[in-house]
């Protein structure tokens, strides 16, 4: 085991209690007693478990994160937090304590079952006072801590939390408690050797409470029925007053039934079901600490009477990524989904960009991080978020550079954990070379890229027959496809063929290898990659497209893939720009693509000359389209397009979350153009701001603002008229440039730091 030098004489201690692959053991409380016997100058704490740690001294809590030490690549590293505890150690005695749940370490993951990293909870912690006189005392983790069981009974992630508020353990962590019949603790090395390292990233913290929109009173008074009014991530803070051993069972759900009861199903093996029973001293305040789950419903059932109080208030938590941005329009279907958007976002970037928050999932899946990226970096500050996720993406490479279908990997014993596949594993690339464009952030570049490269030797040695990766000859897995587009005939890989998908993915991650060679001074590489380039869209050409630009299948994808990667001649791609759109208007201006082809359909369509049809498909509100789920209630995005319908009621309940971002990847395309806020690949990170309104649709004003590392940027439009009035801000360090819509001129297109105020005419 590599330890950090901050853990000098620390061992990692744990309860001799132990569950096993499908029971989890009651959480351990630790402590530590010590004296002190001078005035303290200062104290550090430095904390750390496999498993999540929530750690007090003398009574207090410290810290205000959740969760913690965060969820990492467990297999190599660990995260350790450090806090400043100066004003918490006093002359005589102290103590140090922690409650330990399993989390990830050892808790439920996914399909995986528990103890996928470990059998038990452990921690790892040091704390150095200085004293008055420049000496220092160290209490360090080892055998001379005691432990306990408390209260809580069973504490997982995906299942939930029982506590047993009859076995609260009093003052515990404070001086002067009798912990004579504590047992004494283990010392327990992980059964990896791991790499504890300090936190990088933000941290999970309660971001916002939200009070319940209905209460509804069922079965006497047996059943109370919360509405939060939005779908959201997070658990409930319970408020109340029962009778001696009552307890009540909390179940939470993303929708209900036909019956107006909790629709369950969807969650998988997830209980999502926390549990409570009572002291009976008057009103009882309890919040669960080491779960969380995805619901806008929960219920509270139990034996309860006609005069107790039950009360609940939400508690939405997600790593602290400092909101940065606005969109608004006058189309108020849009302005909905932008929200559910936002709080798509809110609900998965929890550790990790999550693919779903409820049920039995909740992985880093790398592609729908990919798709995702752009639009989370208008909505919230998600660099420290990506720097850390790309650690935990080098931690899980794998030793012949494949990187999985999800980060961190719990689990490596298939395919899929060894290769992502097409449009997954290429988060590898696109993930770093978006944050790079978004904050100007070459740091990640140059931590990340001989990473890349090890991608890229194992995309040409092991997954590409000519440059035709996952060529159909190939016996290897062919990765997840178009995922859930409707051209599929009911086969959620949709129909674009897998080798057209992953070549054109691969001509996508040379060409951006190609521009992070450059940024980074790597001239040689930069020409081996952009020969490599040029001859995976060679290859492409030759395999799939036609002489005059029909592209193989024929899908929407498949012309969407490869007209926006650039992989046909300049003289056919209007052709291709043709047929798309004949297969949309064929589908009566729908969709048909999936995971792949929805995030760049109407930035092609716009590039090719035919924003009309974007608008159109934009604008949609019949099935399937972004407006269909705003239509019927969402509150957040949906993975699928008819995850419930009027007609049909809900889809598979094998695969139907109410809360997965991925489409909405569309966020991007409102911020860029709808409201006509751009960035410069050549100047990246708003340095060089490029306003580019493009109205259509039924829209008469849009607007977006971005708080970007200069400070404030914004556009406004608004049509007036003939006229179309412009408010621009540019920050204080950046420059911008207008390039008016087709159909206007500026007098002016050059501004810099301020507010301007511009009308443009059309021509
Ligand atoms: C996840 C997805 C993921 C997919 C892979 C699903 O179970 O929820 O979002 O990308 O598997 O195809």
């Amino acid at each position: 085991m590599t330890s950090s030098p901050v853990f000098a004489s620390a061992s990692w201690i744990a309860s001799s209690t132990v569950g096993g692959p499908r029971t989890s053991a009651p959480v351990p409380y630790v402590r530590k007693s010590f004296r002190i016997d001078q005035p303290v100058r200062s104290a550090k704490l430095a904390i750390s478990a496999l498993g999540l740690y929530e750690c007090e001294i003398n009574g207090e809590r410290i810290g205000d994160e959740v969760f913690t030490p965060g969820w990492t690549e467990y297999h190599k590293r660990v995260q350790y937090q450090t806090y400043d505890v100066t004003g918490q150690i006093q002359v005589g005695e102290n103590v140090l304590g922690a409650i330990l749940g399993d989390g990830w370490y050892c808790g439920f993951v996914a399909w995986c079952g528990r103890q996928v990293y470990g059998d038990r909870p452990r921690l790892l912690a040091r704390l150095e006072v200085t004293l008055q006189d420049g000496s220092t005392v160290a209490v360090a983790s080892d055998a001379s801590w005691k432990t306990t069981i408390g209260p809580i009974l069973e504490s997982d992630l995906l299942n939930g939390e029982a506590y047993d508020a009859r076995r609260e353990l009093g003052d515990w962590s404070k001086p002067g408690y009798d912990a004579s019949r504590w047992e004494s603790v283990i010392v327990a090395p992980p059964e990896h050797p791991v790499e504890v390292v300090p936190r990088v990233g933000p941290p999970v913290r309660r971001i916002e409470e939200i009070k319940s929109v209905e209460h509804r009173k069922l079965d006497g008074h047996r059943t109370h029925i919360f509405d939060f009014g939005q779908n959201f991530t997070g658990r409930v803070r319970l408020k109340i007053k029962s009778s001696r051993g009552v307890n009540v069972q909390l179940r939470h759900a993303e929708v209900l039934n036909p019956e107006n009861r909790l629709y369950t199903e969807n969650l998988r093996a997830a209980r999502c079901t926390d549990n409570y029973t009572c002291h009976g001293n008057g009103t009882e305040t309890w919040e669960p600490r080491f779960t969380f789950h995805g619901f806008r419903y929960m219920e509270v059932q139990g034996n309860l009477g006609a005069e107790d109080v039950v009360e609940v208030t939400g508690v939405v938590l997600h790593s602290d990524t400092k909101p940065t941005g606005t969109f608004r329009c006058s189309h108020e279907g849009l302005n909905q989904l932008q929200h559910n958007i936002v709080w798509g976002q809110k609900g998965n970037f929890l550790e990790v960009p999550t693919d779903c928050p409820q049920r039995d999932e909740r992985l880093g899946w790398t592609g729908d991080a990919q798709v995702f990226v752009r639009t989370a970096a208008f909505n919230m500050d998600v660099r420290g978020f990506f720097h850390k996720w790309m650690q935990d993406m080098r931690d899980s490479q794998r030793a012949n550079g494949g990187i999985p279908c999800v980060v961190p990997a719990p689990w490596s014993n298939d395919a899929i954990s060894q290769d992502g596949g097409p449009a997954w594993a290429d988060a590898e690339i696109i993930c770093p070379w978006t944050i790079y464009l978004c904050y100007g952030d070459k740091e990640i570049l140059a931590e990340h890229y001989e990473s890349m490269q090890r991608f890229m030797t194992f995309m040409a040695k092991h997954r590409c027959k000519g440059h035709i990766r996952n060529h159909p000859d190939a016996v290897e897995w062919q990765g997840f496809g178009d995922w859930l587009a409707l051209d599929g005939g009911g086969k959620t890989e949709g129909i674009t063929p897998y080798d057209l998908i992953g070549t054109a993915f691969y001509a996508f991650d040379a060409g951006l290898m190609v521009k992070v060679a450059e940024v980074l001074g790597r001239q040689d590489d930069a020409k081996h990659y952009r020969a490599l380039h040029q001859e995976i869209v060679e290859a492409f050409r030759h395999r799939f497209v036609t002489p005059e630009g029909l592209v193989a299948s024929g899908t929407q994808t498949a012309y969407v893939l490869a007209l926006h990667f650039g992989l046909l001649d300049e003289s056919v791609r209007s052709v291709a720009a043709t047929e798309l759109v004949r297969h949309i208007k064929g589908r009566n201006y729908h969709l048909a693509t999936g995971f792949v082809g929805t995030p760049y359909i109407l930035e092609v369509l716009e590039e090719t000359g035919h924003i009309d049809v974007a608008y159109k498909l934009l604008e949609q509100e019949t099935f399937p389209s972004w407006l269909f789920p705003v239509k019927n209630g969402a509150t957040t995005i949906w993975e699928r397009w008819d995850g419930w319908t009027p007609d049909k009621g809900f889809q598979d309940k094998g695969m139907n979350s109410f809360n997965h971002y991925a489409y909405g990847a569309v966020g991007a395309w409102m911020y860029r153009t709808v409201a006509g806020l751009e960035l410069d690949p050549e100047d990246p990170g708003y340095a060089h701001i490029v306003f580019r309104p493009r109205p259509g649709g039924a829209i008469t004003w849009a607007e977006a603002g971005l708080e970007t590392r200069f400070g404030q940027a914004g556009i406004r439009w608004e049509l007036k008229g003939e006229g179309l009035e412009l408010k621009l801000i540019v920050p204080a360090g950046a420059r911008a440039t207008l390039q008016p819509p087709p159909g206007y001129v500026a007098g002016k297109t050059a501004y810099g730091e301020g507010t301007h105020q511009v009308t443009l005419k059309k021509a």
